[in-house]
């Protein structure tokens, strides 16, 4: 169905987000029918320049994405003569009275508004409260006012209180909107249709039949042009709280009663404050941090991190980090967690590996080699599906067993549209539903569960170890699964079976 009219406000008009992914994101759903003729596009920015400028200066941007949109064509063209400018500072309450107008002018179709804040993340609670005193977050019964706050949500406990805290000031809970934007992945949101929808998965979902599980976002890339927001942040903060807590909660929670916003952020959220805190002096054991050393990754030479533009040539900053995490609730106790991230490592690959326990070895323990356990992976991405790996019988009159695997690929039964994850998420704003958004408490209790990390690491206790470039990251990482009697599973490209 298409989203109610309404006006998009893009602050960081002229940004890397608006351009990469905003403007494709907006471009698709156009194509896809669901904005209404009486849409329209603000950007918001400093740079002075004029409405016809504004839309040459997007033209030329989307032309050179990989991928590039077809700029000739119709969906174009209606989407770029939606699309207006308002130039001002961030902190001149000026600019706000000029968002006012322009809000004015578009009564006539709609007083709803979307305010996307696509900035520095020193911008976040500023602009919002700027919005506030302009009376331009209050609320109408035909007009409604909805703040999308971007990552990263807070450098740690105490920010993202304070920065919660200046929000619900000005705004209701229920009209922010905190992307995490792995929620868009179709991968993910398949998992509650996967563990809810069918009726052999949730039975053995627990303690008693699963071993461990092991959460992996691997990435390919170096820090590239973010040297310097990266080596203030590391991949710890970067990814963890955020991204790699929601895949853990979407593999953790508890049936939600509904598919209501709050039920299933309740639920997700449960999870999240469960993660046993460890104490400071634990993290060195549950905890490892890496930094990529000069490698090659898919036959490119990667420079040392320590080299990259804008990165401090003595950075202790970690660009890889494994944890291992409990979940202390009833379904899960004992059950370890084992989270990693990073980055210039061998492949790019997101995915949720949950390992059964063993059956009992009573039957085959003849065998020269030990059975491996059940392994189902949810792959994230690339190649989004589903695999399970069990053991057959080898043909033959000896009794031999071999694993094998069943394997379901999205794209072996569905056709998906061009989608760049932000789709679904941005419809979802315009219709009102923060399902897919980070709430509050959720946020903070990311923060809380890594907190006794970032202090151990702040008091110099967790050294960061090196691994290449192109590698599966520090041989400490392996360590800490082998002394649990656990090995990652292989980041090689092609994964044996
Ligand atoms: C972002 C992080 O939130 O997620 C990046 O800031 C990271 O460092 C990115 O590369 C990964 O997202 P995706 O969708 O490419 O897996």
């Amino acid at each position: 169905a298409p989203a109610p009219a309404s006006t998009f406000f893009i602050f960081g008009a002229s940004g890397d987000l608006t351009k990469r992914l905003l403007l494709p994101s907006l471009y698709n759903l156009a194509h896809e029918g669901v904005l209404v003729d009486d849409f329209a596009i603000v950007g918001v920015d400093h740079v002075a320049q004029s409405e016809e400028d504004y839309r040459a200066f997007l033209t030329d941007a989307v032309r050179e994405l990989p991928g590039s949109l077809d700029t000739e064509g119709e969906t174009w063209r209606w989407l770029i003569s939606r699309i207006h400018y308002v130039s001002g500072d961030f902190e001149d309450p000026d600019t706000y009275g000029r968002i006012r107008e322009r809000l004015d002018q578009r009564k006539p179709q709609t007083g709803n508004a979307v305010f996307y804040l696509a900035v520095a993340p020193r911008f976040f609670a500023t602009i919002s409260e700027q919005l506030g005193a302009a009376g331009l977050l209050k609320e109408a019964e035909d007009a409604f006012r909805h703040v999308v706050v971007e990552k990263p949500f807070g450098a740690d406990m105490p920010s993202a209180k304070a920065l919660n805290r200046r929000l619900l000031a000005v705004a209701d809970e229920r009209q922010i909107y905190r992307i995490d934007h792995f929620l868009g992945k179709e991968t993910v949101q398949n998992m509650m249709a996967l563990r809810f929808g069918n009726g052999i998965f949730e039975p053995i979902w627990s303690k008693e039949y699963i071993d461990h599980v092991q959460i992996t976002a691997a990435e390919t890339v170096t820090v590239e042009q973010r040297g310097g927001f990266y080596d203030a942040t590391g991949a710890l903060r970067d990814m963890v709280p955020n991204h790699m807590f929601q895949l853990l909660a979407m593999t953790a929670m508890e049936p939600p009663n509904s598919f209501d916003a709050d039920a299933v952020r309740s639920e997700k959220t449960k999870v999240i404050e469960a993660i046993r805190h460890m104490r400071p002096s634990e993290a060195i054991g549950a905890a490892v941090r890496g930094q990529y050393r000069a490698g090659f990754v898919n036959g490119q030479a990667v420079k040392d991190y320590r080299d990259e533009k804008d990165v401090n040539p003595d950075s202790r900053t970690e660009t890889y980090v494994a944890l291992k995490c409990f979940v202390d609730s009833w379904r899960w106790n004992g059950v370890p967690f084992y989270v990693r991230t990073g980055k210039a490592l061998a492949v790019r690959r997101t995915e949720i590996a949950i390992q059964f326990k063993r059956a009992p070895g009573v039957l085959f323990r003849h065998l020269p080699t030990a059975l491996k356990p059940n392994l189902m992976v949810i792959h994230v991405q690339p190649d989004e599906g589903v695999s399970l790996r069990f053991a057959a019988k080898v043909p033959g009159r000896k009794v031999r067993l071999s694993d094998v695997e069943m394997s379901f690929k999205y794209a072996d039964y569905f056709k998906a549209a061009p989608s760049t994850g932000y789709e679904t998420l941005i419809y979802d704003c315009l219709c009102g539903d923060p399902t897919l958004f980070q709430r509050a408490d959720t946020i903070e209790a990311g923060w809380e569960a890594v907190e006794p990390i970032l202090e151990a690491v702040g008091g110099g206790e967790n050294e960061v170890q090196f691994y290449s470039a192109g590698s599966s990251g520090p041989a400490m990482s392996d360590v800490m699964l082998a002394q649990d009697g656990f090995q990652w599973l292989p980041l090689e490209r092609d994964r044996p079976r």
